[in-house]
């Protein structure tokens, strides 16, 4: 995630926001294209081709194509312009990027290199190639991010939802089944787009869940989230600062609240730092302001044995447990979890 400074524990320590929403991870096989070729044809790769000499004066990172372009020469195209402004990804995200113009899968760009582009497919897949080249994340370019099998909306109003927070999710939903009787309340604390809340009220919809945040930006995609994504009522969001907006204390409360410290915050990779909200990242000096409070916080809103579910960064695993057996009244259990990549990811305390 780090741009200049990284060392290997730093890339550890802050895994989930080394890559932003981009086209990460599964690409297939299949692709017919070479990107140590050399296109030829319409398409201008060395210095781009100009729509208008202004706009590649003023813009370093302007691109586009002719019209009559074929899928598997713009392919080529984008995939190397990428890879000079260092995208990793860069042809999956060229891929992803052009599916989206075309509004067809990945596996329909491989088999139809032939394609000829339109003017406006050509334009649209500039843009959004140029402002890939600019570091913007794919998911705020598609507008879309996966997760847990449902595809939220997302924009710069929102963090875009990491995989490893899905591991949030399956543990709220294990706390959910091991409690029967009356409905399990569950309180998303700096719910974002609603990816936990949302996904949790759509796995168990017998439980009521609430989702607060302190930005009401934040809280405007959740809500179109839920409309979209949950048959029935869906979780209800409520703004306000961690769980004070809570009309009653509740059985789960899982937070995936910003852990950044000042200091890693200016080294983010400007994928995450210039695109992505701050106020979903940064948490003071250590990192820790949020959690400690919502700790504080804990006594008056958390059902007599509830758990509370916390992801953090693995460098924050044993202060945190710290601070959580200080508590009055102290949790019954307090421990740290892995996630799939073996660090610590996730604090569990239970009252
Ligand atoms: C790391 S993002 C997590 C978003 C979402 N839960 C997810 O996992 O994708 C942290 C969220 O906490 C919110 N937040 C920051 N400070 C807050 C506060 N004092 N009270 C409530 N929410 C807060 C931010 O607006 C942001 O949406």
């Amino acid at each position: 995630m780090f741009e200049h400074r990284e060392s290997p524990a730093d890339r550890d320590r802050l895994a989930p926001y080394l890559t932003t929403g981009n086209s990460d991870g599964n690409f297939e096989g299949g692709s017919r294209q070479n990107e140590g070729g050399r296109p030829n044809g319409r398409v201008e790769v060395g210095g781009g081709e100009p729509s208008s000499q202004n706009s590649s004066q003023e813009d370093p990172f302007h691109w586009s194509l002719t019209q009559g372009t074929t899928v598997g020469r713009a392919l080529i195209s984008a995939a190397q312009r990428l890879s000079v402004t260092s995208s990793e990804t860069a042809r999956l995200d060229s891929q992803v990027l052009l599916a989206h113009v075309l509004s067809q899968s990945r596996s329909w760009l491989f088999a139809h290199h032939e394609h000829e582009l339109s003017e406006v497919d050509c334009r649209r897949y500039a843009d959004l190639i140029t402002r890939r080249r600019r570091r913007e994340p794919v998911a705020y370019l598609l507008g879309r991010k996966e997760f847990y099998g449902l595809d939220f909306a997302v924009d710069p109003r929102v963090l875009i939802p990491r995989p490893e927070t899905e591991l949030l999710v399956d543990l709220v939903l294990a706390q959910i089944s091991d409690r029967s009787g009356r409905p399990v309340v569950v309180a998303d604390v700096g719910t974002g787009s609603g990816a936990i809340a949302i996904t949790v009220a759509v796995h168990a919809p017998e439980a009521k869940v609430y989702g607060t945040d302190i930005s009401q930006d934040a809280l405007e995609v959740a809500e179109e989230n839920r409309k979209r994504l949950t048959p029935e009522a869906g979780p209800l969001f409520l703004e306000g600062d961690l769980l004070s907006p809570l009309p009653e204390p509740a059985d789960v409360i899982v937070a995936n609240l910003p852990y950044i410290a000042d200091e890693e915050y200016s080294g983010l990779q400007s994928d995450v730092r210039d695109y992505e909200p701050g106020v979903a990242l940064k948490a003071g000096v250590e990192g820790l302001d949020l959690i400690e409070r919502l700790l504080e916080q804990l006594p008056t809103k958390v059902q007599p044995r509830g758990a509370v579910l916390l992801e953090i960064s693995p460098r924050q695993g044993e202060v945190v447990q710290r601070m959580a057996q200080d508590l009055r009244p102290k949790p019954s259990y307090v421990g740290l979890r892995r996630d799939y990549s073996g660090l610590v990811r996730m604090v569990t305390l239970e009252f």
